[in-house]
C-alpha cells in the first residue's frame, strides 16, 4: 500500500468543500437526469452519454467502460497528475490552504528535475544550432524556409553527432544520470553508461500549456531511418497528450484551430502568420487530444496530408471528433503534399483559400467515396449511392435533408427511394451501434472486476462476491461495521485486493471519516479507483442489512476452516479447495 501522504483530516474537509458537479462541468458538459447527472464520457469514445455523476457521493461512473472514482481520482485523470498535485489543484479551486507539512511530494519535485533539465537541454541544443561548427544544420532550416525569428520563436535546436555532449553538459550542471534518463534524455547503455537519447538530429522541443518543455522531436537531416526519434513516456509527458504548438495556437481569438501533422507544417504555417495550427505528431489521434483541442477551439480545420497515411489519419480523427461537439472541416491539400509545401510553394493566400472551400465532414465523406466509386456505371452509381445513404443515415436530420436531396438530383433518383435507403442504413447502424456497446460494455465490466485489479477474484468468486457485499454494506451503513467488528477480520479476506480495501475502509470509520471514495484516492491508483467505485455501488443492488453481512462473514469464516458453504456459487478452485481442507480435517477428527 502506498504511504499517506495528506492526512485525512485534510482530505476530509477538502472533500466536503468540493462540489464535483462544478469540478466535472469543467471538461465535460453535464445535463441533469433526476438525482445524478449524465455527459459523454472523457475517458472513451461514445455517442450517448453514459458518464454519470452522483453529487450525493461525490462520485462519477461510466456505464460504457466502467471508469469510475471521486472528484480526485477524476482530477488526476483528466489532467495527468498524481494525487498530490490533484490535491494541490482542487484545494486552490476549493480556496484552501495546503498542509504546511506531512506530505511525500517526491514524484512532484521529480517532475520539477525534469523539467528543469529538459529547459536546460532546450538551450543546450539551441546554443549548438547557432555554433560556428554545425553550420550545415543551421543551413538545413535555412533551406526549409525558417527565418532566425521562427528558430527562435520555437526554440529550435541541434544535437551534435557526439555520444555524451548533452549528458556531461547537464551532469556539469549537477543533474544525475538516473535524472537524465527518467527524463528521457539519455539512455541507459552497457555496463550502466548513459550516453545521450538524440545525436546528430535537429531538434523540436515541445511546450506544454504552462511553457515548459515536456518532450523532443528530433529529426535526421538526410534520408536515413528512423525520420524521427521522440521523447517516450517520461514523468512529465505522455505521448498521447501533447498537442504541438498549443502553446502558441490558444492565444489565437478566433477559437478555430488548424490541425497538421508535422512540425514543419506547423512551423511554416506560423511563419505565416497562421498562428492557429497545432499538430497532434504522428501518434493516432487521442481522446485527450481531442478534449484539450475543444477547451480552446469551436472549430477545426483538419489538413492532414495528402496521401493514404493521411487519409487513414483524417479518419481516425474524425471518428473521435465526432463526439466532441466541435465543428470540423477537412480541409484537401490540393497541390502539395501537406501544409509545409503548399505554404512555400504558392504562399499564405493559397493555404488560406483552401481553407475556405473546405468541405464540413459530410461533403469530406461523400467526396471520399466518389473517387472510390466508378459512377458512370449503373452498377457503380448503386454501390456509391447505398455507400453515400450510410453516411447521411450517421448524420443530424438537417443535414440529412440537404444532402439527400443535392444526391438525388445529381443522380437522376427519387428523394424517396433514397431516404428509403437512409432509413433501412439507420436502422441497421442503430443495431450494429448498440450490439458493439453492449458488448464493449461487457467486456469492460469483466475487466473491471476480474483480472485487472484483483487478479485472485476469478479464482475465488464465492469469496470475493462476499467480501465485496461487505464492502459496499458498510460503506453504506459504518454502524453495521461496529456492530459487526468482533465477529469478523480483515484476515478473514482471501482475496488481497479486496483485503486492502476493507482495511482502509475500517481505518476510516473507526477514525470517523466519511467512507466516499475520496477517501479512497490516496491508496488506490486511478485504474484502481475503477473496481472500489464499482464495488462501492454494489450497495445500490445489495439488500443492505445486518443478516446479509453475517451470511457474508459466514462464507468467509466457512472458506477459512474449509466448510463447504452452498457449493453452487463457488468457482472450481474454492471447491477443490475446501474440499482438500475437509479430507485433510478428517483423521484426526
Ligand atoms: N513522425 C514520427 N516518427 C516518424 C515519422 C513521423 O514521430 N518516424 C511524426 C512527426 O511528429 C512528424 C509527423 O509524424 O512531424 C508527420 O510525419 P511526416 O509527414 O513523415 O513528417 P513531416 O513532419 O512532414 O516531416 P518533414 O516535412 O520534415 O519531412
Ligand atoms: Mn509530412
Amino acid at each position: 500500500m502506498t504511504a499517506v501522504k495528506i492526512s485525512r483530516d485534510y482530505v476530509q474537509a477538502l472533500h466536503d468543500r468540493l462540489d464535483i458537479e462544478d469540478v466535472v462541468s469543467s471538461y465535460v458538459s453535464l445535463k441533469r437526469t433526476g438525482r445524478s447527472l449524465k455527459g459523454l464520457c472523457p475517458f472513451h469514445n461514445e455517442k450517448t452519454p453514459s458518464f454519470t455523476v452522483y453529487p450525493e457521493t461525490k462520485s462519477f461512473y461510466c456505464f460504457g467502460c466502467q471508469a469510475s472514482g471521486d472528484i480526485i481520482s477524476f482530477t488526476m485523470r483528466m489532467e495527468n497528475l498524481d494525487y498530490v498535485e490533484a490535491v494541490k489543484q482542487l484545494a486552490a479551486r476549493a480556496g484552501m490552504p495546503l498542509p504546511e507539512e506531512g506530505f511525500d511530494d517526491s514524484l512532484s519535485k521529480l517532475r520539477m528535475r525534469i523539467l528543469s533539465a529538459n529547459r536546460e537541454a532546450a538551450k543546450f541544443y539551441n546554443a549548438q544550432l547557432f555554433a560556428p561548427q554545425n553550420s550545415e544544420a543551421l543551413d538545413y532550416f535555412r533551406e526549409r524556409g525558417l527565418t532566425k525569428q521562427t528558430i527562435t520563436h520555437f526554440g529550435l535546436g541541434y544535437a551534435p553527432p557526439g555520444w555524451n555532449l548533452l549528458t556531461d553538459h547537464l551532469k556539469s550542471l549537477g543533474y544525475s544520470e538516473h535524472e537524465l534518463v527518467l527524463a528521457d534524455l539519455a539512455k541507459r547503455g552497457r555496463n550502466n553508461s548513459v550516453y545521450d537519447a538524440f545525436r546528430n538530429r535537429v531538434i523540436y522541443p515541445i511546450i506544454d500549456l504552462r511553457g515548459n518543455v515536456v518532450a523532443f522531436g528530433a529529426r535526421v537531416t538526410d534520408d536515413s531511418k528512423p525520420k524521427y526519434l521522440n521523447t517516450s513516456d517520461t514523468p512529465v509527458y505522455k505521448k498521447g497528450n501533447g498537442v504541438f504548438a498549443l502553446n502558441f495556437a490558444k492565444n489565437s481569438s478566433e477559437k478555430k484551430l488548424v490541425l497538421v501533422e508535422g512540425y514543419m507544417d506547423v512551423i511554416a504555417l506560423h511563419q505565416a502568420g497562421i498562428t492557429n495550427a497545432v499538430a497532434c505528431l504522428g501518434t493516432a489521434f487521442t481522446t485527450e487530444q481531442a478534449n484539450l483541442l475543444s477547451r480552446y477551439a469551436d472549430e477545426i480545420y483538419i489538413c492532414y496530408d495528402n496521401d493514404g497515411a493521411g487519409k487513414k489519419a483524417t479518419a481516425r480523427a474524425l471518428s473521435v471528433l465526432d463526439k466532441t461537439g466541435l465543428r470540423i472541416k477537412v480541409v484537401t491539400m490540393e497541390g502539395g503534399k501537406d501544409a509545409d509545401e503548399i505554404i512555400r510553394k504558392y504562399g499564405k493566400e493559397r493555404f488560406l483559400s483552401l481553407l475556405g472551400k473546405s468541405g464540413n465532414e459530410i461533403e469530406y465523406k461523400l467526396n471520399s467515396l466518389l473517387s472510390e466509386h466508378n459512377v458512370t456505371t449503373d452498377d457503380g452509381k448503386v454501390k456509391y449511392l447505398t455507400a453515400a445513404a450510410d453516411v447521411l443515415a450517421g448524420c443530424q436530420p438537417i443535414d440529412r435533408d440537404i444532402y439527400a436531396s443535392r444526391l438525388a438530383k445529381e443522380f437522376g433518383v427519387s428523394k424517396e427511394s433514397l431516404s428509403e435507403q437512409i432509413k433501412y442504413a439507420q436502422s441497421r447502424l442503430r443495431k450494429q451501434y448498440f450490439a458493439e456497446k453492449k458488448k464493449a460494455v461487457n467486456k469492460a465490466a469483466t475487466d473491471v472486476f476480474e483480472g485487472r485489479n484483483n487478479p485472485e477474484r476469478k479464482a475465488n468468486l464465492k469469496a470475493a462476491n462476499a467480501e465485496e457485499t461487505l464492502i459496499a454494506s458498510f460503506m453504506r451503513n459504518p454502524d453495521f461495521y461496529r456492530k459487526l467488528k468482533d465477529e469478523f477480520s480483515p484476515d478473514d479476506y482471501v482475496t488481497q485486493f479486496n483485503k486492502r480495501i476493507i482495511t482502509l475502509l475500517i481505518e476510516l470509520i473507526e477514525g470517523g471519516f466519511s467512507t466516499d471514495l475520496s477517501m479512497f484516492a490516496q491508496e488506490f491508483t486511478p485504474a484502481e479507483m475503477d473496481t472500489v467505485g464499482k464495488i462501492a455501488r454494489k450497495g445500490d443492488t445489495l439488500a443492505n442489512t445486518l443478516n446479509e453481512c453475517r451470511d457474508c462473514i459466514k462464507i468467509l469464516k466457512g472458506l477459512k476452516d474449509g466448510g463447504v458453504v452452498d457449493v453452487r456459487s463457488m468457482s472450481d478452485e474454492e471447491y477443490l479447495r475446501a474440499f482438500e481442507k475437509l479430507r485433510k480435517k478428517k483423521p484426526t477428527e
